[in-house]
């Protein structure tokens, strides 16, 4: 599905935020990618997202090396993967519906996909009612949701999340969790980064853990 070989990034003429990252995530598989703030998470999300490029390595996704990819073919596998941005990025003047219908009507999918899809979706997320609303409406993890909601509409075959549950509380989380695993269950390979390596330990699932830019052992005292 991924796979990361030796991987750097260094930002301009910067020190390297990433160094050496060697990683395979399975198909299907369940990820938390953890490690303090500063440590190159989103850093390496963007990465898988075709958002920024490696500067010494190699990507793998979807058995496509990147670096060979031209811009169509980026396109191509860009759409195949769900991002919830961590600053959420919802589109102000379009409601809730429509924001998570987005991705569905950009990809011509029929209007019944739409009808189907978009309750049952709100209806997952404990949206339900909130459909109308515009997202200045909505408290922060409510928008949370919606970015959720709609990374997940189209059923990616890769979703990435950066700190999907840094702006909820813990029994929101743990709900936030259960959708990813329910999405996970469809099929859908999962890679959740959160700064709560503590939060990650709840969960039984295998974990990236970055320092600094290199992947690391779990510190005992935070394993499960
Ligand atoms: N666009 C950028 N330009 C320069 N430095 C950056 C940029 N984005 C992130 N960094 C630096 O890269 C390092 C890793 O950042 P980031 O990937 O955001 O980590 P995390 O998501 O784990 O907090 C930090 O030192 C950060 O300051
Ligand atoms: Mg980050």
């Amino acid at each position: 599905m991924v796979r990361l070989e030796n991987v750097g990034k260094r930002y301009g003429g910067g020190v390297e935020v990433l160094r050496d990252v060697t990683a395979t995530l399975e198909p299907g598989g369940f990820y938390f990618l953890t490690g303090a703030s500063g440590a190159g998470k989103t850093t390496l999300l963007k990465i898988v997202h075709l958002a920024e490029r490696p500067s010494r390595g190699t990507v793998t996704l979807f058995g496509t090396n990147i670096a060979t990819a031209d811009r169509t073919a980026q396109s191509a596998l860009r759409r195949r993967i769900g991002m919830v941005f961590q600053d959420f990025r919802l589109i102000e003047h379009l409601s809730v519906r429509d924001n998570i219908a987005l991705p569905l009507r950009i990809a011509g999918a029929p209007d019944r996909e739409v009808r189907d899809n978009v309750p049952e979706l709100l209806g997952w997320l404990g949206l339900s009612g909130k459909g109308d609303l515009y997202p200045a409406a909505l408290s922060g993890g409510e928008q949370q949701r919606v970015a959720i909601a709609r990374a997940i509409v189209r059923r990616p075959d890769l979703l990435l999340a950066d700190e999907p549950t840094g702006s909820v509380d813990d029994g929101l989380a743990t709900l936030l969790v259960q959708v990813f695993e329910q999405i996970n269950r469809l099929g859908t390979t999962v890679l959740i980064a959160t700064h709560d390596v503590a939060f990650a330990g709840r969960f039984a699932y295998r974990r990236l853990h970055l320092e600094a830019g290199a992947l690391a052992p779990v510190a005992a005292a935070a394993a499960p």
